[in-house]
């Protein structure tokens, strides 16, 4: 047996980091985990690896350039924004290498002669895998292509430069939340995606049964004998977890049947949501968004910082300094009340008139942040009848509130949703009755009057009994995640940044 540490195919190792080989083992690489010699264009890039064995790349061809003597070709395999150039002498069987070609490509790397780059790969052996008919590729090897051109090829745009970066971002995004969440002690909860609840009760919900034609369908039974339906949020699945945790946090898909075609509306999205037991103040929860917020944008904008040039320099420009304004900032608070009295004395002309009592649009949310000077604001406390049966009756008046609080951001409106939630059994009883008698919760609930569930009291029982064991007061948030992606980057349109994007009449592959 033997042991290398330090220095691996010319890669430097992370400190401690060694890799024990018994005769005869390949080698396996720490971030690849590959049994031979290939490496990845970020590896090849970083220089580690020059004049030394032969290495063996593989992506995509990015640029071909055919010179007397030598042929150029640049090769992309996603791992970063630049390609890496290879060198290929005269005697290598290049035929029918095209932009767009899938190869592999042996040969030494070397510092590159050119300005563009420090490293070069002086091919040995060049072999084309997937030949591509690049005359019918709709990307064209020189053009910029607009984020609305490319998004008409939902099966192809990840061979974009635009789009490949953005994919590599939310990586990083992704990594970012999570990485958030483990240092401050939350524990990551696997909420579900099929439910039998309305979270929000507005009845925004895809119903789900099975496509073949079971016994139980003929016999117009459920196969779950109620009613089930994609999740709007996992929040009503964390608030159990209240009985026993305090700090979780789930991340991932939440279904919503909403006729919209906004730019900033999906029918399938992600969510990050947090909750927090032992919380009596929005304050609480304010803390966590904020700090969520800073902390996942400087992370990516470290871990990404060439991904990220690209958006901040030919898709949204001044957006860099938005961002850095969003960063180096307290974020501002104002009370529903406040924003709505700003709203009225502004001097815009709004098409939906600001009025105490009803929801913020999008018109009224953008206006605000620009007040705060384009700084995210927190508005708090919300008028009780346009929140959900689960926020905080703050037992006020003669303008009733709940302890809500919605984060909204320059370019978005609306980032994060949140609130304390009714932990008092007394308040939460009444607010489901009277929701129950005066309709106001959402339609579905006539679908389970055949399941043996009359109303919200048998719906929400479960949801009333945490409160009778170990109850404590808690509150949490959910923010969306491709909104947060178009906060950071400057896209306009929520559609490019989700990889495959579900939307009232679209649902492409
Ligand atoms: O404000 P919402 O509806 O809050 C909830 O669902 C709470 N139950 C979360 C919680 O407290 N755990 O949604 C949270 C966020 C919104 O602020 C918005 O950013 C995003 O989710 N969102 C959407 N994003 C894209 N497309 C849609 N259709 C969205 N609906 C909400
Ligand atoms: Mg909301």
């Amino acid at each position: 047996m033997w042991s290398r540490s330090g220095r691996l195919l010319g890669l430097t190792l992370p400190p401690g980091v060694s890799v024990i080989l018994r005769r005869g083992e390949s080698l396996c690489l720490p971030n690849s985990c590959r049994s031979d010699s290939r490496l990845k264009v970020v590896e090849a890039l970083s220089g580690a690896a020059v004049e030394e064995q032969e290495v063996q790349i593989q992506g995509w061809v990015r640029a071909v350039r055919v010179q007397k003597e030598i042929t150029f070709l640049n090769i992309n395999d996603g791992s970063s924004l630049q390609s890496l150039q290879i060198v290929a002498r005269p005697d290598l069987d290049i035929r029918g290498i095209t932009f767009g070609s899938a190869v592999e490509i042996w040969g030494k790397l070397v510092q590159s002669p050119h300005k563009k780059q420090s490293i070069e790969l002086l091919a040995d052996k060049i072999r084309l895998v997937g030949a591509c008919n690049s005359v019918d590729l709709p990307f064209k090897i020189k053009e910029r292509h607009s984020l609305e051109y490319i998004r008409q090829f939902p099966h192809l745009r990840c061979k974009t430069n635009v789009f490949s970066s953005l994919l590599r971002i939310r990586s990083e995004a992704s990594a970012a939340f999570h990485s958030f969440f483990k240092d401050n002690g939350f524990v990551h909860i696997h909420t579900p995606i099929i439910t039998s609840n309305d979270c929000e009760g507005a009845g925004e919900l895809f119903q789900i049964e099975p496509a073949s034609k079971t016994a139980e369908k003929q016999n117009n039974a459920h196969f779950f004998d109620v009613p089930s339906f994609l999740t709007v949020s996992g929040q009503l699945h964390l608030e159990v977890m209240m009985g026993a945790f305090t700090e979780v946090y789930t991340f991932g898909p939440t279904f919503r049947a909403e006729n919209s075609q906004t730019r900033r509306h999906l029918a399938e999205f992600y969510m990050v949501e947090a909750e927090l037991a032992f919380t009596e103040s929005l304050k609480d929860i304010m803390e966590v968004m904020e700090n969520l917020f800073k902390s996942a944008t400087s992370f990516i904008l470290s871990k990404s910082p060439d991904d990220v040039e690209l958006f901040h320099k030919y898709v949204a420009p001044g957006q860099k300094e938005r961002v850095e304004q969003m960063l180096k900032n307290s974020f501002q608070v104002l009370s529903y009340t406040e924003a709505i009295d700003v709203l009225q004395r502004s001097m815009e002309t709004f098409k939906y008139e600001p009025k105490w009592g009803c929801d913020l649009q999008t018109e009224h949310e953008n206006y605000l942040v620009e007040y705060c000077g384009n700084i995210p604001v927190f508005v708090v406390n919300y008028p009780y009848d346009i929140k959900p049966f689960y926020a905080r009756d703050n037992q006020d008046g003669p303008q009733h509130t709940v302890a809500a609080v919605d984060l909204l951001v320059p370019g978005i409106g609306e980032l994060c949703g949140g609130s304390l939630r009714e932990e008092r059994l007394d308040l939460l009883q009444s607010r489901l009755k009277h929701m129950d008698v005066k309709h106001t919760f959402c339609s579905t609930l006539d679908l389970f009057k055949n399941c043996g569930r009359h109303g919200l009291k048998d719906t929400y029982q479960w949801y009333e009994e945490l409160r009778q064991f170990g109850s404590v007061p808690h509150g949490g948030f959910g923010l969306g995640f491709e909104r947060y992606l178009q906060c950071i980057l400057g896209v306009e349109n929520i559609k490019d940044v989700i990889p495959f994007p579900r939307f009232s009449h679209s649902c492409l592959l």
